[in-house]
């Protein structure tokens, strides 16, 4: 079986076409069932795990051997080097509520590696996408991120978990960073904010508890648009807690996340 980039992404971007339409008209119809996961703020909806079951069902029916790490609970590992990081609906919340700021997010590891992401943002059709070392491009156009070196000009998205003791703690650090930056947003998802971040559209996002289906597509996305992605500490870790910025501006701004912090 192939572990060739190109032809991984030509998957992902396969799913996401057909994916995409369905999700819209799904949402707009309305009446979505919904149940709640962690807490009674995380919740799923029915569309949630149809795209989740329909994304593993197209990856299998091409890549038999291939391992899949999913949200709604697909998981398998696999014995080719390839495992596919998914999240069906990154933003579920804005989807449900007709908020724009949801996704499908879809990464592809090799050998450990997150190599492929696409991230479909269906509300502003667009299609972020890279593969590692070549780049990143929305709708094709290649994108970079902004080139913002100091924080207090930087526009700066974060998110909050679903556990309410989470969020108390990530509003006390948002205080600490509100006074410091050029204005903060809440947009959402995770998938879509690591994007804004890639194409300029923020100087920076952050955000602690994420999972690595919130991160891997994204995060790549951002990484191959220049910007930096590690964790508070500055190692490029993918998990919890994610530091994006545009290169000049990291350092800086990390540091001000670890006073924030303290
Ligand atoms: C969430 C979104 C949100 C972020 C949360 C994530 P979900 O993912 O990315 O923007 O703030 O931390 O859990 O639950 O909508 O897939
Ligand atoms: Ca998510
Ligand atoms: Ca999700």
């Amino acid at each position: 079986m192939t572990t060739d980039p190109n032809q991984l992404l030509h998957l992902a971007l396969r799913i996401v076409d057909e994916l995409v339409p369905t999700l819209v008209s799904a949402r707009n119809a309305g009446g979505l069932a919904v149940h709640t996961k962690t807490s009674g703020t995380d919740m799923v909806t029915e569309m949630d795990r149809w795209c989740e079951e329909r994304i593993i069902e197209m990856i299998l029916s091409d890549r038999p051997t291939d391992g899949f790490l999913g949200e709604e609970g697909g998981r398998r590992e696999g014995t080719s080097p390839v495992v596919w990081i998914i999240d069906p609906i990154d933003g579920t919340t804005n989807y449900l509520y007709d908020v724009p700021g949801y996704s499908v997010s879809i990464a592809a590891e090799i050998h450990g590696e997150v190599t492929v992401g696409v991230v479909a943002d269906p509300v502003r059709r667009e299609v972020h996408s890279a593969i590692r070392g070549r780049g990143a491009s929305r709708n094709g156009m290649p994108i970079r991120c902004s080139n913002k070196a100091d924080p207090a000009t930087a526009l700066v998205g974060t998110g909050f978990g679903y556990q309410p003791e989470r969020r108390v703690e990530q509003a006390r650090v948002l205080t600490g960073v509100i006074g410091r930056v050029r204005d903060i947003r809440r947009m959402g998802g995770a998938a879509l904010d690591l994007c804004a971040v890639a194409g300029g559209r923020l100087d920076a996002y952050y955000e602690s508890g994420l999972n690595p289906w919130d991160i891997a597509a994204g995060g790549l996305i951002a990484l191959e648009a220049g910007a930096r992605v590690t964790d508070l500490d500055g190692q490029p870790s993918w998990t919890d807690t994610v530091v994006c910025a545009a290169a000049p501006l990291h350092d800086s701004f990390r540091q001000l996340l670890v006073t924030a912090h303290s």
